[in-house]
């Protein structure tokens, strides 16, 4: 029997991946996002047969989201929608209000209804907090205990204990760095955030389309009430600076990106909430690990294709342009300033007081 999902923030980068896969995999599949014109224009361009039905709401709306849930009667939920770093640094009421009380509402809708959906969320490794990779932390794990060290890793904590608290048949799972190897996806805050990470953080990271296998196995396997840490596979564990310099030199522009800072090794609260991750448990219940960090970066080669020797003969020019955008550039100090940086920029990164 064809079973029906819906999917939340069906149009950001998980929820692209998450809408395709199980819609080829034969689910039934309600996509539904804020209706924003970017929003409506990336649907548009990939409209096609047997494309899903989206439906416009903001889940911050408890009235919008009854409706949504009464007239989908899902069998999973597929909660995706969020405000995510450094974006939930800017606009922290909005952030709460999605990362945490949209979960309420949706929760609560959910257990009204007759025959009530599991419901699959995504939650971060930022959960965690900080993480000085100088310190002999080991591998983070199902059991590692929450400690967040930001406002975002609090409002996923938060958002778990809702989950957990309810009625309703969940899976949890937190992900580590999603990447994709499509070009242009990245926006300019998110590229002007990534260059004020210490550039020895560690990160797994992990290619979209297997953590869209992961939400798709989770939403049909027994596991029911489990946590999982979604991660590539070992090859994914690396330092932060290694991440751009890596894809910026698979595009054609190696050597384009300055070198970061590192981190502070004596200072544990100046790192960012990442690090390598204990997947084996994930890939045993859900099998999502199908795309190796040097597979991706050979398939972003791939796509460069002509474009590589063209930009090759542009590195210089983009070498000077990125150094000038440099957050660090002229800043006193060896160290990066993650927290202090984020701070000038985009406003308070540390937990809210009402947490
Ligand atoms: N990208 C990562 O590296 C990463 C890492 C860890 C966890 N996550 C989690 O995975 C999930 C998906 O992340 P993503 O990278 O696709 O984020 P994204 O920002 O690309 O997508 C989030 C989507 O949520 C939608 N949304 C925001 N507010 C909404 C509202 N009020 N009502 C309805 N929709 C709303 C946005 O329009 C957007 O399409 C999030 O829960 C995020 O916290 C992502």
């Amino acid at each position: 029997m064809v079973k029906h999902v819906l999917v939340t923030g069906a149009c950001g980068l998980v929820g692209t991946a998450v809408v395709d896969r199980m819609a080829a995999d034969g689910w039934q599949v309600t996509a539904t996002d804020l209706d924003i014109p970017a929003n409506r224009k990336a649907v548009a361009r990939r409209r096609g047969p047997g494309s899903p039905t989206y439906r416009w709401g903001d889940l911050t709306n408890s009235s919008e989201v009854a409706v949504l849930l009464k007239e989908a009667q899902p069998d999973v939920v597929v909660h995706l929608a969020a405000v995510i770093p450094p974006t939930c640094y800017a606009a922290p009421r909005v952030a709460r209000a999605v990362n945490v009380g949209a979960v309420e509402i949706l929760v609560a809708a959910a257990e009204r209804l007759a025959r009530p959906p599991r419901l699959v969320m995504a939650s971060s490794v930022a959960v965690y907090g900080a993480r000085n990779p100088h310190r002999d932390l080991g591998l983070l794990t199902v059991d590692t205990p929450p400690d967040p060290a930001d406002s975002y890793g609090q409002h996923k904590t938060e958002a778990e204990a809702i989950l957990r608290a309810s009625s309703l048949e969940f899976v949890v799972l937190r992900l580590g760095g999603v990447l994709t190897v499509e070009a242009g996806t990245a926006g300019n805050e998110a590229l002007e955030f990534g260059a004020m990470l210490p550039a020895d953080g560690r990160i797994q990271t992990v290619d979209v389309r297997d953590v869209a296998t992961a939400f798709a196995a989770a939403s049909a396997a027994p596991v029911v009430g489990e946590t999982f840490l979604i991660g590539g596979d070992d090859s994914h564990r690396r330092v932060q600076g290694e991440i751009g310099s890596d894809i910026i030199e698979a595009m054609g522009l190696a050597g384009a990106l300055p070198v970061g800072r590192p981190g502070n090794p004596d200072d544990d609260t100046s790192w960012f909430a990442t690090d390598w991750m204990d997947t084996a448990s994930a890939q045993a219940a859900l099998d999502f690990q199908h795309h190796t960090w040097d597979g991706m970066l050979a398939e972003i080669r791939e796509r460069a294709g002509w474009k590589r020797p063209l930009l090759r003969v542009l590195t210089p020019v983009v070498r000077v342009a990125l150094a000038r955008r440099s957050p660090y550039r002229g800043a006193p100090g060896t160290y990066a300033d993650l927290w202090g940086k984020v701070r000038a920029k985009w406003g308070e990164p540390a937990p809210d007081p009402v947490g």
